[in-house]
């Protein structure tokens, strides 16, 4: 891990790469002034030619000055929020992952929790998932000085919810081949026991037995068999309870209702909600939040074999309810239908899924924007403000009770898909049958899960979207 540690002011600490901010029209941000006086008159000159005003994001790096091998100037825009600083932050790791030593004063911009962003940003900046390389360029990068009053507690914060944030990112990135169920079921097991976390994986027998119908309905076709994994953190002086239930599909195919080659391209990303259970669930352990948080990951995938499950196939969910299986490619909702009567016996104080859970999100809100849905207006509301402190983009959608009879079943007590409307819409109206009526959000995250490319601290591919927003959310509901 990245040794980061604060300093007081630049001074002499000196270094290979200098980092420090500049606002539009090119208004020095801290320690920028110094810099350039002592760089010399050509600096100006030299900004003109690249047209470098400091806009959100804009770099220019020059050659070093003052015990610098090299200084980058980045670009703040009018006024920094804590969402420019990890944005500034992560563009500033992604320049610096050939410096061993990087200082940066982006640190010392008069905000709460300044220190706290950069280091967030700039640790995720630096993040690559290179396993598979030959020759792989992993970040040099062994320290970072935060200049500035950064406390200590926060660059651990930033460092403990990054670090579950590459934990999902990792997971997601990893070929659906070396991510069975059984393998995702051991890494929460060493997750738990190095973190203190009571776990119980239920087996394919046990799936069947403990009546997960749904999850059991979509991994009938699966060669891999499936897992459920529940965590259970149960910290000394927690009054609330916060219970995670995450999408776990490995690989989706579609099922018989095979999806086009194209659209199965992505779709080992299909476990991001349970990435970003684990990762949620890891970092609330490690930073000790006082809050009981029950994770939940039904782990399957979803293929054609010859045992699969068939359009018009029923099974019945945990709940009991009968479910008329018409599309298997609406899978997600299968397998959550069990997760989430799951967490209803547990009647936890909040449920949350998070899930990929359908193309129809990304039509509404496009790629970096969550769908959020529940019916309880407080539910919603904490996660609005635990996503608006994470720097998460969510927006809420209704889950229509008109919309309902679209889920009608003339044989079963409700079915798997409505009509070519409303789809993120009814796929929550699904999910709302499993919760009892208790307080629960529903995060539709098919869009920000997956990036097309590097994007501030966000890298290509999986994001480990939510980790950050249910942290944070873990907290608020600790400290309410
Ligand atoms: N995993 C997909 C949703 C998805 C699509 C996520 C694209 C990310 C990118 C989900 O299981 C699915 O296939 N949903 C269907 C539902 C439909 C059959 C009712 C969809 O959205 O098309
Ligand atoms: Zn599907
Ligand atoms: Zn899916």
């Amino acid at each position: 891990m990245m040794n980061i540690v604060a300093a007081a002011e630049l001074g002499d600490i000196g270094g290979d790469l200098l980092v420090v901010p500049v606002y539009e029209e090119r208004v020095w941000g801290p320690g920028a002034a110094e810099i350039v006086a002592s760089l010399g008159e050509w600096v100006e000159d030299y900004f003109d030619g690249l047209d470098f005003t400091g806009k959100v994001g804009q770099t220019a790096a020059v050659p070093g000055t003052d015990g610098f091998t090299r200084v980058l100037f980045i670009g703040l825009g009018a006024e920094a929020d804590a969402d420019t600083l990890r944005k500034a932050a992560g563009i500033a790791g992604r320049a610096a992952m050939r410096y061993v030593k990087v200082v940066t004063t982006l640190s010392q911009i008069d905000l709460d929790g300044a220190g706290e962003a950069v280091a967030y940003g700039f640790i995720l900046g630096q993040y690559t998932f290179d396993k598979y390389l030959s020759n792989p360029k992993p970040a040099q990068t062994t320290d970072l000085v935060l200049v500035g009053n950064v406390a200590d507690s926060d660059i651990e914060h930033a460092q403990t919810v990054a670090a579950g944030v590459t934990l999902a990112r990792d997971l997601i990135n990893e070929p659906a081949a070396g991510k069975k169920p059984e393998t995702l079921a051991g890494i929460a097991t060493e997750i738990a026991s190095d973190n203190g976390i009571d776990i119980k994986v239920y087996d394919e027998s046990e799936i069947e037995t403990e009546r997960f119908g749904g999850l059991r309905a979509v991994s009938l076709g699966a060669t891999n068999p499936p897992r459920m994994v529940v965590f259970k953190y149960r910290p000394d002086g927690a009054e609330k309870s916060l219970a995670l239930v995450g999408k776990g599909i490995v690989f989706d195919s579609g099922g018989l209702s095979i999806k086009p080659a194209s659209g199965m391209e992505t779709m080992k990303t299909d476990m991001s909600g349970a990435a970003a259970v684990y990762g949620a669930v890891q970092a609330v352990a490690q930073l000790e939040i006082p809050v009981n948080v029950i994770g939940i990951a039904p782990l399957t995938e979803n293929m054609t074999g010859g045992a699969a499950q068939r359009p018009g196939d029923i099974f019945t969910a945990r709940n009991g309810k009968t479910v008329e299986v018409l599309n298997t490619d609406a899978e997600g909702r299968l397998v959550l239908a069990d997760g989430l009567s799951l967490a209803v016996e547990e009647e936890p104080d909040l449920i949350v899924d998070i899930a990929t859970l359908t193309g129809a999100c990304m039509v509404a809100l496009g790629k970096k924007v969550a769908g959020l849905f529940g019916y309880d207006d407080d539910a919603v509301a904490l996660v609005e403000a635990a996503a608006r402190r994470a720097g998460e983009k969510v927006w809420r959608l209704p889950v229509e009770k008109d919309y309902r009879s679209k889920l009608d079943s003339p044989i079963a007590d409700v079915k798997n898909i409505g009509d070519r409307y409303g789809g993120a819409i009814t796929a929550a109206l699904f999910l709302a049958e499993f919760t009892d009526e208790r307080p629960w959000a529903h995060l539709d995250i098919a869009g920000p899960a997956r990036a097309e490319n590097d994007d501030g601290y966000i890298s290509k591919g999986g994001t480990g979207f939510a980790v950050s927003t249910l942290v944070a959310l873990a907290e608020d509901m600790a400290t309410s």
